[in-house]
Protein backbone atom coordinates (compact mmCIF):
# COMPACT_ATOMS: atom_id res chain seq x y z
CA UNK A 1 0.00 0.00 0.00
CA UNK A 2 1.02 3.74 -0.90
CA UNK A 3 2.54 5.36 2.52
CA UNK A 4 1.48 8.82 3.15
CA UNK A 5 4.50 10.96 3.60
CA UNK A 6 3.79 14.32 4.66
CA UNK A 7 6.68 16.76 3.52
CA UNK A 8 8.04 19.53 5.09
CA UNK A 9 10.56 21.47 2.80
CA UNK A 10 10.52 24.28 5.42
CA UNK A 11 13.10 27.04 4.55
CA UNK A 12 16.45 27.71 2.84
CA UNK A 13 17.98 24.97 2.05
CA UNK A 14 15.37 22.55 3.12
CA UNK A 15 13.24 22.35 0.27
CA UNK A 16 16.17 22.01 -1.99
CA UNK A 17 17.54 18.52 -0.11
CA UNK A 18 14.18 17.31 0.49
CA UNK A 19 13.15 17.48 -3.25
CA UNK A 20 16.45 15.52 -4.17
CA UNK A 21 15.61 12.79 -1.41
CA UNK A 22 12.18 12.32 -3.09
CA UNK A 23 13.67 12.04 -6.39
CA UNK A 24 15.63 9.74 -5.25
CA UNK A 25 12.71 7.55 -3.63
CA UNK A 26 10.68 7.80 -7.23
CA UNK A 27 13.66 5.99 -8.77
CA UNK A 28 13.52 3.43 -6.22
CA UNK A 29 9.81 2.67 -7.21
CA UNK A 30 8.70 3.39 -3.71
CA UNK A 31 4.87 4.04 -3.70
CA UNK A 32 3.58 7.11 -1.59
CA UNK A 33 1.51 9.62 -1.56
CA UNK A 34 2.76 13.10 -1.15
CA UNK A 35 0.93 15.51 1.45
CA UNK A 36 2.88 18.58 1.30
CA UNK A 37 2.90 21.02 4.28
CA UNK A 38 3.83 24.91 3.95
CA UNK A 39 5.54 24.89 7.19
CA UNK A 40 8.91 27.09 8.69
CA UNK A 41 9.96 30.68 8.90
CA UNK A 42 8.37 31.53 5.16
CA UNK A 43 5.22 31.14 6.29
CA UNK A 44 5.41 32.23 9.72
CA UNK A 45 6.42 35.88 8.12
CA UNK A 46 3.75 35.56 5.99
CA UNK A 47 0.55 35.20 8.26
CA UNK A 48 2.35 34.53 11.28
CA UNK A 49 1.07 30.86 11.88
CA UNK A 50 3.58 28.73 13.40
CA UNK A 51 2.44 25.09 13.38
CA UNK A 52 -1.77 25.40 13.06
CA UNK A 53 -4.07 23.02 14.93
CA UNK A 54 -4.93 21.54 11.08
CA UNK A 55 -1.26 21.06 10.08
CA UNK A 56 -0.53 19.06 12.89
CA UNK A 57 -3.79 16.78 12.81
CA UNK A 58 -2.88 16.12 9.20
CA UNK A 59 0.99 15.33 10.01
CA UNK A 60 -0.89 12.97 12.67
CA UNK A 61 -2.64 11.32 9.66
CA UNK A 62 0.76 10.78 7.88
CA UNK A 63 2.50 7.24 8.08
CA UNK A 64 5.75 9.28 8.40
CA UNK A 65 7.54 12.54 7.76
CA UNK A 66 10.68 13.92 5.36
CA UNK A 67 11.51 17.39 7.18
CA UNK A 68 14.33 19.64 5.21
CA UNK A 69 14.94 21.95 7.51
CA UNK A 70 13.22 25.37 9.32
CA UNK A 71 14.47 28.58 10.45
CA UNK A 72 15.37 32.07 8.68
CA UNK A 73 17.27 34.94 9.83
CA UNK A 74 14.64 36.90 9.78
CA UNK A 75 12.72 35.27 12.09
CA UNK A 76 13.80 35.60 16.31
CA UNK A 77 15.57 32.98 17.55
CA UNK A 78 13.17 30.00 19.08
CA UNK A 79 9.80 30.78 17.15
CA UNK A 80 10.38 28.60 14.68
CA UNK A 81 12.85 26.05 16.72
CA UNK A 82 10.38 25.79 19.57
CA UNK A 83 7.29 26.26 17.58
CA UNK A 84 7.65 23.77 14.89
CA UNK A 85 10.86 21.56 15.29
CA UNK A 86 10.18 21.14 19.32
CA UNK A 87 6.43 20.88 19.02
CA UNK A 88 6.56 18.47 16.77
CA UNK A 89 8.91 16.44 19.12
CA UNK A 90 6.69 16.59 21.63
CA UNK A 91 3.53 16.27 20.33
CA UNK A 92 4.19 13.18 17.97
CA UNK A 93 6.51 11.28 21.14
CA UNK A 94 9.43 11.40 18.93
CA UNK A 95 11.56 10.10 21.36
CA UNK A 96 13.90 8.83 20.20
CA UNK A 97 16.40 10.47 17.93
CA UNK A 98 18.82 8.23 16.02
CA UNK A 99 21.95 9.92 14.33
CA UNK A 100 23.95 7.52 12.54
CA UNK A 101 27.86 8.15 11.51
CA UNK A 102 29.77 6.36 9.17
CA UNK A 103 33.71 7.82 7.83
CA UNK A 104 33.27 9.37 4.73
CA UNK A 105 36.31 9.80 2.20
CA UNK A 106 36.25 13.86 3.79
CA UNK A 107 36.31 12.10 7.28
CA UNK A 108 38.76 13.69 9.69
CA UNK A 109 39.38 9.49 10.92
CA UNK A 110 38.74 6.92 9.17
CA UNK A 111 37.31 4.37 12.23
CA UNK A 112 33.65 6.32 12.75
CA UNK A 113 30.93 3.86 12.64
CA UNK A 114 28.56 4.96 15.36
CA UNK A 115 25.10 5.87 16.20
CA UNK A 116 24.10 8.52 18.49
CA UNK A 117 20.49 8.15 20.47
CA UNK A 118 19.39 11.49 21.53
CA UNK A 119 16.89 11.62 24.00
CA UNK A 120 14.47 14.12 21.95
CA UNK A 121 11.34 15.17 24.50
CA UNK A 122 13.00 16.34 27.71
CA UNK A 123 15.88 17.99 29.12
CA UNK A 124 16.56 21.39 28.69
CA UNK A 125 15.06 21.32 25.37
CA UNK A 126 11.16 20.72 27.51
CA UNK A 127 11.43 24.50 28.10
CA UNK A 128 10.99 25.07 31.64
CA UNK A 129 12.30 28.46 33.21
CA UNK A 130 11.35 31.83 32.69
CA UNK A 131 12.24 35.68 33.07
CA UNK A 132 12.39 37.84 36.24
CA UNK A 133 12.90 41.97 35.80
CA UNK A 134 13.48 41.13 32.19
CA UNK A 135 15.14 44.37 30.37
CA UNK A 136 16.14 45.49 34.12
CA UNK A 137 19.56 45.33 35.29
CA UNK A 138 18.64 43.18 37.65
CA UNK A 139 16.90 40.42 35.33
CA UNK A 140 16.99 36.97 35.59
CA UNK A 141 17.11 34.10 33.27
CA UNK A 142 16.55 30.49 34.15
CA UNK A 143 16.21 27.10 32.31
CA UNK A 144 15.81 24.16 33.75
CA UNK A 145 16.23 20.62 32.76
CA UNK A 146 13.72 18.43 33.00
CA UNK A 147 14.51 14.01 33.14
CA UNK A 148 12.21 12.07 34.18
CA UNK A 149 13.04 8.28 34.63
CA UNK A 150 10.14 7.28 32.22
CA UNK A 151 11.78 8.95 29.23
CA UNK A 152 15.22 8.56 30.01
CA UNK A 153 14.60 5.30 30.51
CA UNK A 154 12.59 4.61 26.83
CA UNK A 155 15.43 6.39 25.43
CA UNK A 156 18.11 4.41 26.90
CA UNK A 157 16.21 0.78 26.17
CA UNK A 158 15.88 2.12 22.53
CA UNK A 159 19.77 2.78 22.42
CA UNK A 160 20.56 -0.84 23.78
CA UNK A 161 17.57 -2.22 21.39
CA UNK A 162 20.34 -0.55 18.42
CA UNK A 163 23.46 -1.73 20.06
CA UNK A 164 21.79 -5.20 20.16
CA UNK A 165 21.32 -5.74 16.34
CA UNK A 166 25.44 -4.34 16.01
CA UNK A 167 28.13 -6.28 15.88
CA UNK A 168 30.12 -4.53 18.42
CA UNK A 169 27.11 -4.55 20.61
CA UNK A 170 28.41 -1.70 23.00
CA UNK A 171 26.32 1.47 24.68
CA UNK A 172 28.23 4.27 25.82
CA UNK A 173 26.62 6.82 28.12
CA UNK A 174 27.81 10.29 27.85
CA UNK A 175 26.53 12.96 30.31
CA UNK A 176 28.04 15.46 32.68
CA UNK A 177 27.61 13.05 36.37
CA UNK A 178 29.94 15.07 37.99
CA UNK A 179 28.60 18.27 37.80
CA UNK A 180 25.07 17.64 36.92
CA UNK A 181 24.59 15.92 40.07
CA UNK A 182 21.00 15.48 39.77
CA UNK A 183 20.38 14.29 36.46
CA UNK A 184 23.38 12.95 36.23
CA UNK A 185 22.35 10.79 38.69
CA UNK A 186 19.14 9.70 37.33
CA UNK A 187 20.55 8.79 33.62
CA UNK A 188 23.52 6.68 35.44
CA UNK A 189 21.05 4.62 37.20
CA UNK A 190 18.61 4.18 35.15
CA UNK A 191 21.29 3.08 32.18
CA UNK A 192 22.38 0.25 34.67
CA UNK A 193 19.26 -0.96 35.05
CA UNK A 194 18.49 -1.20 32.28
CA UNK A 195 21.76 -2.68 30.97
CA UNK A 196 20.78 -5.53 32.98
CA UNK A 197 18.29 -6.25 30.17
CA UNK A 198 21.41 -6.50 27.71
CA UNK A 199 23.79 -8.88 29.68
CA UNK A 200 25.24 -9.41 26.54
CA UNK A 201 26.00 -6.06 25.40
CA UNK A 202 29.11 -3.93 26.27
CA UNK A 203 28.45 -0.83 28.32
CA UNK A 204 31.00 2.41 28.86
CA UNK A 205 30.16 5.91 30.67
CA UNK A 206 32.09 8.91 29.62
CA UNK A 207 31.59 12.25 30.35
CA UNK A 208 30.65 14.89 27.61
CA UNK A 209 33.88 17.11 27.56
CA UNK A 210 36.02 13.76 27.55
CA UNK A 211 33.59 12.41 24.61
CA UNK A 212 34.46 15.59 22.61
CA UNK A 213 38.48 14.64 22.68
CA UNK A 214 37.71 10.91 22.08
CA UNK A 215 35.13 11.50 18.90
CA UNK A 216 37.98 13.38 17.58
CA UNK A 217 41.00 11.86 18.31
CA UNK A 218 39.96 8.15 18.61
CA UNK A 219 36.30 7.51 17.34
CA UNK A 220 36.63 4.05 16.56
CA UNK A 221 35.92 3.52 20.61
CA UNK A 222 32.23 4.39 20.23
CA UNK A 223 29.40 2.05 18.72
CA UNK A 224 26.15 3.62 20.37
CA UNK A 225 26.09 6.71 22.23
CA UNK A 226 22.84 7.42 24.84
CA UNK A 227 22.92 10.77 26.00
CA UNK A 228 20.52 13.28 26.78
CA UNK A 229 18.94 16.44 24.40
CA UNK A 230 21.11 19.39 24.41
CA UNK A 231 24.42 16.86 24.46
CA UNK A 232 23.08 14.85 21.61
CA UNK A 233 22.53 18.47 19.83
CA UNK A 234 25.78 19.07 20.57
CA UNK A 235 27.52 15.47 19.58
CA UNK A 236 26.09 15.20 16.35
CA UNK A 237 26.82 18.61 14.79
CA UNK A 238 30.31 16.95 15.63
CA UNK A 239 29.77 13.57 15.02
CA UNK A 240 28.81 15.17 11.12
CA UNK A 241 32.18 17.37 11.32
CA UNK A 242 34.23 14.36 11.84
CA UNK A 243 32.63 11.82 9.53
CA UNK A 244 32.56 13.89 6.44
CA UNK A 245 30.73 16.88 6.72
CA UNK A 246 27.32 17.97 8.22
CA UNK A 247 25.71 17.66 4.40
CA UNK A 248 25.92 13.80 5.13
CA UNK A 249 24.13 13.43 8.61
CA UNK A 250 21.12 11.79 8.66
CA UNK A 251 18.77 11.54 11.12
CA UNK A 252 15.57 10.13 12.40
CA UNK A 253 13.29 11.57 15.03
CA UNK A 254 11.65 8.14 15.95
CA UNK A 255 8.37 6.97 17.82
CA UNK A 256 9.31 3.55 18.14
CA UNK A 257 5.63 2.54 19.91
CA UNK A 258 4.42 3.77 16.26
CA UNK A 259 1.65 5.90 18.07
CA UNK A 260 2.11 8.45 15.42
CA UNK A 261 4.30 8.92 12.45
CA UNK A 262 8.17 9.45 12.48
CA UNK A 263 9.53 12.22 11.44
CA UNK A 264 12.79 12.49 9.19
CA UNK A 265 15.46 15.44 8.34
CA UNK A 266 19.12 15.91 7.93
CA UNK A 267 20.88 17.17 11.14
CA UNK A 268 21.86 20.30 9.34
CA UNK A 269 19.55 23.76 9.80
CA UNK A 270 18.37 25.57 6.64
CA UNK A 271 21.84 27.15 5.94
CA UNK A 272 20.86 30.48 4.69
CA UNK A 273 24.69 31.00 3.53
CA UNK A 274 24.40 28.59 0.71
CA UNK A 275 20.64 28.56 0.10
CA UNK A 276 20.30 28.73 -3.56
CA UNK A 277 23.51 28.45 -4.37
CA UNK A 278 23.58 24.75 -5.21
CA UNK A 279 25.83 24.04 -2.68
CA UNK A 280 23.97 21.76 -0.23
CA UNK A 281 24.65 18.23 -0.18
CA UNK A 282 21.43 16.08 -0.42
CA UNK A 283 22.63 13.46 0.75
CA UNK A 284 21.54 13.78 4.48
CA UNK A 285 18.28 14.23 3.42
CA UNK A 286 18.66 11.12 1.08
CA UNK A 287 20.36 9.17 3.76
CA UNK A 288 17.26 10.18 6.56
CA UNK A 289 14.75 9.04 3.67
CA UNK A 290 16.61 5.65 3.58
CA UNK A 291 16.24 5.35 7.62
CA UNK A 292 12.41 6.03 6.54
CA UNK A 293 12.51 3.30 4.45
CA UNK A 294 13.57 0.75 6.92
CA UNK A 295 11.45 2.03 9.53
CA UNK A 296 8.27 1.62 6.87
CA UNK A 297 9.99 -1.46 6.31
CA UNK A 298 10.65 -1.03 2.42
CA UNK A 299 13.98 -2.87 3.66
CA UNK A 300 14.74 -3.68 -0.39
CA UNK A 301 14.75 -0.25 -1.61
CA UNK A 302 16.34 1.23 1.50
CA UNK A 303 19.33 -0.85 0.61
CA UNK A 304 19.54 0.34 -2.81
CA UNK A 305 19.44 3.61 -1.85
CA UNK A 306 21.97 2.95 0.87
CA UNK A 307 24.07 1.45 -1.80
CA UNK A 308 23.60 3.78 -4.16
CA UNK A 309 24.68 7.20 -1.39
CA UNK A 310 27.45 4.78 -0.47
CA UNK A 311 28.78 5.01 -3.83
CA UNK A 312 28.44 8.40 -4.46
CA UNK A 313 31.53 9.18 -2.17
CA UNK A 314 33.58 10.84 -4.53
CA UNK A 315 30.84 12.52 -6.33
CA UNK A 316 30.76 16.12 -6.42
CA UNK A 317 28.33 18.66 -8.11
CA UNK A 318 24.69 21.05 -7.94
CA UNK A 319 22.55 19.68 -5.13
CA UNK A 320 20.47 18.53 -8.20
CA UNK A 321 23.28 16.64 -10.00
CA UNK A 322 24.44 14.77 -7.33
CA UNK A 323 20.38 14.12 -6.75
CA UNK A 324 20.11 12.83 -10.45
CA UNK A 325 23.07 10.53 -10.09
CA UNK A 326 22.11 8.71 -7.46
CA UNK A 327 18.61 8.27 -8.62
CA UNK A 328 20.36 6.82 -12.02
CA UNK A 329 22.19 4.64 -9.47
CA UNK A 330 19.23 3.65 -7.61
CA UNK A 331 17.42 2.62 -10.99
CA UNK A 332 20.53 0.91 -12.51
P1 LIG B 1 23.26 25.01 9.53
O1 LIG B 1 23.33 23.55 9.79
O2 LIG B 1 22.13 25.50 8.71
O3 LIG B 1 24.62 25.48 8.85
C1 LIG B 1 25.89 25.31 9.48
C2 LIG B 1 26.98 25.29 8.41
O4 LIG B 1 26.93 24.04 7.68
C3 LIG B 1 26.83 26.39 7.37
O5 LIG B 1 28.12 26.83 7.00
C4 LIG B 1 26.17 25.69 6.20
O6 LIG B 1 26.47 26.27 4.94
C5 LIG B 1 26.74 24.28 6.29
N1 LIG B 1 25.79 23.28 5.79
C6 LIG B 1 24.63 22.91 6.38
N2 LIG B 1 23.99 21.97 5.65
C7 LIG B 1 24.76 21.73 4.57
C8 LIG B 1 24.63 20.87 3.43
N3 LIG B 1 23.58 20.05 3.24
N4 LIG B 1 25.61 20.88 2.50
C9 LIG B 1 26.68 21.68 2.66
N5 LIG B 1 26.86 22.52 3.71
C10 LIG B 1 25.91 22.55 4.66
O7 LIG B 1 23.25 25.73 10.96
P2 LIG B 1 23.06 27.26 11.33
O8 LIG B 1 23.74 28.12 10.32
O9 LIG B 1 23.45 27.36 12.75
O10 LIG B 1 21.50 27.52 11.28
C11 LIG B 1 20.80 28.07 10.17
C12 LIG B 1 19.31 28.05 10.47
O11 LIG B 1 18.86 26.69 10.54
C13 LIG B 1 18.92 28.68 11.79
O12 LIG B 1 17.70 29.36 11.62
C14 LIG B 1 18.74 27.49 12.72
O13 LIG B 1 17.85 27.77 13.76
C15 LIG B 1 18.16 26.48 11.76
N6 LIG B 1 18.36 25.08 12.16
C16 LIG B 1 17.35 24.23 11.87
C17 LIG B 1 17.47 22.89 12.12
C18 LIG B 1 16.37 21.99 11.72
O14 LIG B 1 15.50 22.37 10.94
N7 LIG B 1 16.35 20.77 12.18
C19 LIG B 1 18.69 22.34 12.75
C20 LIG B 1 19.75 23.31 12.95
C21 LIG B 1 19.56 24.64 12.68
MG1 LIG C 1 21.56 20.76 16.00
Amino acid sequence: MAHRIGIIGGDGIGPEVVAEAMKVLDAAGVEYTPVAFDLGGARYLRDGEVLPDADLEAIRGCDAVMLGAVGTPDVPPGVIERGLLLRLRFELDLYANVRPFVAGSSALNDGVDMIVVRENTEGTYAGEGGFLRKGTPREVATQGSVNTRFGVERCVRHAFELAQARERNHVTLVHKTNVLTFAGDLWERTFGIVATEFPRTGTAYHHVDAACIYLVQDPGRYDVIVTDNLFGDILTDLGGAISGGIGRAASANLNPDRSGPSLFEPVHGSAPDIAGTGKADPRAAITSAVMMLDFLGETEAAQRVRDAVANSEDMTGTTSELGDAIAERVQA
